[in-house]
């Protein structure tokens, strides 16, 4: 879609040297409204009789069906367009610009004085300029300038504005807004005015650095707004939960119908489906947009995970797509993946992937440690070893990275304590993979351990209180404990898919899984040669990827090594979780014949729930104790 800039003002007063010259500028066709006059309105104009409202109606009515028409491709058009009420009309047409001229009534009564073969009676100036009602939001320029001042005003003027605006300044906020400054986008940059706290941050951050330079900074939210190109498109950058709904309030009556609004945070996929509807009814394109890769990744280039509206994505894809990181094609890390709250449920299934690769690297450390008795330079040499070929991932090489920073003589990873955080977004997969009905096992099972994690003081009672013969010894070789921990890694991811596959027919997504780890490839936390692997599979493949023969070949490789692993750390006295979880999930996926026969029994038992056959079809009940 293309913009009509109306040129207008009073008669003589430039409009259509002045609207010729903007329309070669922009490359745009040129049309004057007076060309559009019947012929009854041209001939009282020249016979010096003033035009009445009834007179105008059906020619501003015309121009403004031929404005929807200009509106395609964009033109310039020159048109007095006087009146708030004429130019309603116009407006309504398509999407358009006025450039006012303004001038004096004495300079543009000398310069009509000049003017021959005109059927404009000069005595109507002084009608104009009682009809004239200045427009509130048009491009004002000064008339009496030169043409060629004039049009390089206005396009100044017009290029004033930003492509895009960014609104929370936190670490991420920021590095995302330098990243965009950076691909040569002009920003709009707004921070909340808190007194004594948060005062011109957005002013004083973009003094900061060189690439916002032509960018600007706001903490009045309506001026903001009001720097922005149309349709508007902001990126929404603060804490998930109210905060955004806050952000969204506030913002929303300054709006227009086609702006887009986008999340960048991690929300909760239902709030996204909830804040889409909403907003939907508005007129207004809303993102939910997943970004991955922290505070070096969004100033770097993040790995970005849209979802929502289309045509919101159509308007501000490209500019996502600029700041992305690239996979090994140089094709950006960012594709829309689907509609509502789409791209937040996959941001969700990224960190419940990443809490479970943490803790299988956690426990690995471990058991270096603990049972091999290895020092943390030398568990770092072989994390480095095996952060090549089909095992290199980002957070195995700063796993390795971690355990060879010191403080003075001291390794830091040895007086960090054992206690970790979390801000939900696991927890959340679990919960919303019970809803659909998909298990998470080495997922949930990692969220769980945190959870432990967080128990330090009952722990160290517990160990005091509890004997237990930890051998602290193992048979385990360095390359079995490798060798489980790959196929460990292979089967969180398949578990991790398998949501997405799942969410993805309960929710209508139609997720592009290759895709998916194809934007997983660079710029996110989980980041590995392996998603290329996955990759190249979920292309051929739209079963669950525990089918497919690469994964089974992959698995069985080393599922020997597993259940070895994961034998010797119990007898040891370890703890090892989520290597549990993968070990127990794929002993039980691949048996045909399960235990549940006896749940079933159970069930009916005391319940009179029923239960189905393998010899007969149907549902069953016996009376058990007869
Ligand atoms: C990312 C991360 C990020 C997340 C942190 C902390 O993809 O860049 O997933 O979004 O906020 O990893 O998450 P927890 O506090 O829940 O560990």
């Amino acid at each position: 879609m293309g913009v009509v800039y109306i040129v207008m003002g009073v008669s003589g007063v430039g409009k259509t040297t002045i609207g010729k010259l903007l329309a070669t500028e922009l490359g745009v066709p040129f049309f004057d409204a007076d060309d559009y006059h019947p012929e009854s309105n041209k001939n009282k104009m020249a016979s010096g009789i003033p035009l009445q409202d009834a007179d105008r109606w059906p020619w501003l009515k015309l121009l403004s069906q031929n404005i929807t028409e200009w509106s395609n491709d964009g033109a310039v058009l020159a048109c007095s367009a006087l009146k708030e009420s004429y130019r309603e009309i116009l407006e309504a047409g398509g999407d358009v610009k006025f450039v006012f001229l303004e001038g004096s009534q004495e300079d543009i009564a000398n310069r009509l004085a000049a003017r021959k073969d005109h059927f404009f009676d000069p005595t109507l100036l002084q009608s104009q300029f009682d009809t004239l009602e200045k427009p509130k939001n048009a491009i004002v320029v000064n008339a009496k300038n030169k043409p060629e001042v004039i049009v390089r005003e206005v396009m100044s003027k017009e290029n004033t504005k930003s492509e895009l605006g960014l609104i929370g300044l936190g670490v991420m906020g920021k590095s995302l807004a330098r990243n965009f400054a950076t691909k040569g986008i002009k920003m709009s940059l707004y921070n909340r005015h808190v007194a004594g706290k948060e005062e011109k941050v957005a002013s004083k951050f973009v003094d900061q650095y060189k690439e916002l330079e032509d960018s600007n900074g706001y903490d009045d939210l309506e001026a903001f707004v009001n720097s922005l190109a149309i349709p508007r498109k902001i990126f929404i950058m603060v804490n998930a939960g109210p905060a955004i709904d806050a952000v969204i309030r506030s913002l929303v009556p300054h709006l227009s119908e086609g702006d887009v609004l986008m999340d960048g945070g991690n929300s909760h996929y239902k709030n996204t489906q909830d804040r889409f509807e909403l907003l939907k009814d508005k007129g207004i394109h809303f993102l939910g947009v997943g970004v991955s890769g922290g505070e070096k990744g969004a100033l770097e280039g993040p790995s970005i995970m849209p979802g929502g509206s289309k045509e919101g994505y159509e308007l501000v894809g490209a500019y996502l797509e600029r700041i992305a990181a690239r996979d090994k094609n140089k094709d950006a890390c960012c594709t829309r993946l689907g509609d509502g709250g789409s791209g937040h449920f996959v941001k969700m299934i990224h960190n419940g992937i990443e809490y479970a690769e943490m803790q299988l690297i956690a426990e690995v450390y471990d058991v270096l440690k603990t049972n091999l008795q290895l020092d943390n330079s030398t568990i770092s040499n072989y994390f480095k070893d095996w952060n090549q070929g089909a095992l290199e991932s980002y957070l195995l090489e700063i796993s390795g990275h971690i355990l060879t920073k010191k403080e003075g003589d001291v390794f830091l990873i040895d007086v960090i304590l054992d206690k970790a955080k979390q801000k939900g977004t696991g927890g959340w997969s679990t919960t919303a993979a019970l809803e659909i009905g998909t298990s998470l096992d080495t997922i949930s099972q990692a969220v769980m351990t945190r959870i432990v994690s967080g128990y330090k003081e009952e722990r160290t009672r517990a160990e005091e209180m509890y004997t237990l013969s930890r051998k602290h010894t193992t048979l385990l070789s360095i390359e079995t404990i490798k060798k489980a921990y790959k196929v460990a890694r292979i089967i969180n991811h398949c578990i991790g898919m398998e949501a997405l596959r799942k969410a993805s027919q309960e929710y209508n997504w139609d997720l592009n899984l290759s895709e998916i780890t194809r934007i997983w490839t660079n710029g996110c936390i989980i980041r590995s040669r392996f998603m290329e692997t996955l990759g190249a599979i979920l292309t051929t493949s739209s079963d669950s990827l525990f089918l497919s023969n690469d994964i089974r070949i992959a698995i069985q490789a080393g599922l020997d090594d597993l259940i070895s692993f994961q034998a010797e750390t119990l007898k040891s006295g370890m703890a090892t979780p989520v290597f549990s979880a993968a070990t127990n999930y794929i002993l039980a996926f691949t048996r045909g014949e399960s235990s549940a026969n006896m749940i079933q029994a159970q069930r009916d038992y005391f319940g009179a729930h029923t239960y189905e056959r393998k010899d007969k079809t149907g549902s069953f009940h016996t009376n058990w104790e007869d």
